[in-house]
Parts: C-alpha cells; structure tokens; sequence
C-alpha cells in the first residue's frame, strides 16, 4: 500500500532507479484499488495530469478514460501534443472535446477578469461532467493532486481538487497517484515514464489558459495574435536556450491600437507585451533579463508575423507591484 500522507522520512525522488520504485509500487496499488472498474481523469496536458496519465495507461490500459477539453484558450500546439502523445503513442483511451465555440460564445463581452475565469471554470465542468455522463460504469476520478496542494488546502491557500465542482450525483472515488510527491519528484517519475521532456519541464501555464492575457473582452482575432505571438515567443526562447532558465514567458495582447506604419501605409493595430519572469515560489517574481538583440529579434518576428500588431513592447515590473499574469 502507498501511504496516504507523505512519510517525514521520505527520500526525495532524483533519480531514475528511485523513480522505477516508485512506479512499480504505484502500479501494483493503483491495480490493487481499481480492479476491473474504469477511471475517468481530466487530462489538460500540464505536467500534473500527463504523468498520472501515463501512470494509469501503465497500470490499467483502456481502463482509463481521459478526457482533454479544449476549452479554445491552449496554446499553439497543444492540443495536438496531448493527442499525438497519449492516443498515437501511448495508445491511451482519450476522449477529446472541441469545446471552443462553448467558451468563446459565453466568454463574448466578458471584460471582468474574475467573471471570465469563473465562466471558464464552470464551464469546464460542465463540458467534463457531460462526457463523464456519456460513459458507463465509471467509478473512480483520478487526479493531478500533488503533496504541495495537499499542505496548502490544510493551511487554507487553495482547495486541491483540480477537477473538483463536480455535480453532486457524480461521486467518484478518486485515484491520486502522485499527491505524495513534490512538483520535481512528478518531472523526475514523468520522464522515466517516457513522457516528452518538453511536457514534463513545462512552465506554469494558468487553468483560464490564454484568456487571462488577451485583457477585456476576448475576440477571436485578438486571442489569435496572443497565441501566434506566444508561439514565436516561446519558439525563440527554446532556441536561445531561455526555456530552462526562465521560470515563466508569454505575451499579452491588449485591446488597445496604437498608429504605426506598415508596407509604407497607416497601421492602426494592437501591441504585443513580452512578459518574462523568474521567481522561486512564485510570490514575488523579478522580470527576466532579455538579450538585447534577442528582443529586437523577437520584435522583428511578431510585428511582421503576427496579423494585427505594429509594436511590440517588455515588461519591466516585479512582483510586487504586478503580478505575473495580467488580470
Ligand atoms: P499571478 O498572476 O497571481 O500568478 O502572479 C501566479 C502564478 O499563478 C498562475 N495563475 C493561475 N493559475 N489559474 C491557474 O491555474 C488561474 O486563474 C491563475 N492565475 C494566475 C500564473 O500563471 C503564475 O504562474
């Protein structure tokens, strides 16, 4: 049996050989519990959800059921790599939901940010909770929960249930098969699964996905720009060797134009704010140090990449007084 609660005496888990341990005694629970049943797991493709993922497929095959909801705010790529990776290659039993039109329908006016990350929420549920109620005899959820979330709910930071909201009739028995681990043991076991590095190294990226950086009302072209100017931005940054050095980067697209010229033309258009931060334990973050030459380089591509943006502007503030993310 796993224990329910981290053992003070724990070995932190830093290498592959402590990772195969663990897997191995995480398989033979996992079975131990499930038996023949089938599980239900919310698989967003953050680093939390893929490597219990990857858990079940080894531990249970098809008797997991995932489920990736694209609630339309991903960003480039993404849904595609939770695809390829978990149906095309891990052979997983993956249900995977458009729901794009849903969100950005509901989402069309919203400019408060607390209101847009609450219909975004329960939206989600609701997406999750019809597909759950499409499937037969499903009797556990199984959870991204990690230890971190376990010690803040009890202090009272943060409820830990990542999938938690569900309708009431919808009473799982959850699965929680890293919720003893801390954020580095989960990266450590997720490579020995054979997930992509790319995926378990993966920086923080907010449940509201790309809505909370397309400020105000969202509208299809400006989320758009947001999503094309983070992919150059993060693709930049990869091949610079910044993406394992900077806690957190993206880019924010605010409905604000500003007149610039374009092809020897006029240009009223949007504005495209870099934000890079490095932090610790994300309660204070300073703005990352950009090479100079790399930002004009990153500059020169939005502006002439990117539909609908003539400047491209960096982030300077620390938290405090900003936070990371813009609303
Ligand atoms: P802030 O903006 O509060 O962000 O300085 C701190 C960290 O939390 C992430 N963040 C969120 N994550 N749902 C999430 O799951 C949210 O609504 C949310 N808002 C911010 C942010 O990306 C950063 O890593």
């Amino acid at each position: 049996m796993v224990p329910d609660r981290r053992p003070a005496d724990m070995v932190r888990i830093t290498t592959p050989e402590l990772a195969q341990a663990f897997i191995d005694e995480q398989i033979a629970a996992i079975r131990e519990q499930v038996g023949d049943k089938k599980v239900l797991l919310a698989l967003s493709g953050g680093v939390d959800s893929s490597v219990v993922a990857a858990l079940l497929i080894k531990a249970i095959g098809n008797q997991l059921v995932s489920v990736h909801v694209n609630h339309g705010l991903l960003r480039k790529g993404e849904p595609e790599q939770v695809i390829e990776v978990f149906r095309n290659q891990m052979k997983a039993n993956l249900i995977y939901v458009d729901a794009t039109d849903r969100f950005l329908d509901k989402l069309a006016g919203v400019s408060d940010p607390e209101t847009k990350r609450k219909i975004i929420g329960g939206e989600f549920i609701e997406v999750f909770a019809e597909e759950a109620r499409k499937l037969d005899g499903i009797e556990f959820l199984a959870q991204g929960t990690i230890w971190p979330d376990i010690l803040e709910s009890e202090d009272g930071i943060k409820a830990h249930h990542n999938a938690g909201g569900l309708p009431e009739d919808m009473n799982f028995d959850l699965v929680e098969p890293v919720k003893i681990l801390f954020k580095d043991e989960v990266r450590v076991i997720g490579e020995q699964l054979g997930l992509p590095h790319g995926m378990v190294y993966r920086q923080p990226f907010p449940g509201p996905g790309l809505g909370v950086r397309c400020p105000g009302a969202i509208t299809r072209d400006r989320l758009e720009a947001v999503r094309e100017s983070d992919a150059i931005l993060r693709e930049e940054f990869a091949k610079n060797g910044l993406d394992e050095k900077v806690w957190q980067y993206f880019t924010v697209v605010p409905d604000f134009r500003s007149t610039g010229v374009k092809d020897g033309k006029r240009a009223f258009e949007w504005l495209c704010i870099v934000r890079a931060v490095n932090s610790v334990d994300v309660m204070t973050a300073t703005a990352a140090e950009i090479p100079y030459d790399l930002m004009q380089h990153i500059t020169e591509r939005i502006t002439h990449e990117v539909p609908g943006i003539n400047r491209v502007l960096y982030d300077c503030t620390p938290k405090p007084t900003g936070t990371v993310e813009f609303e």
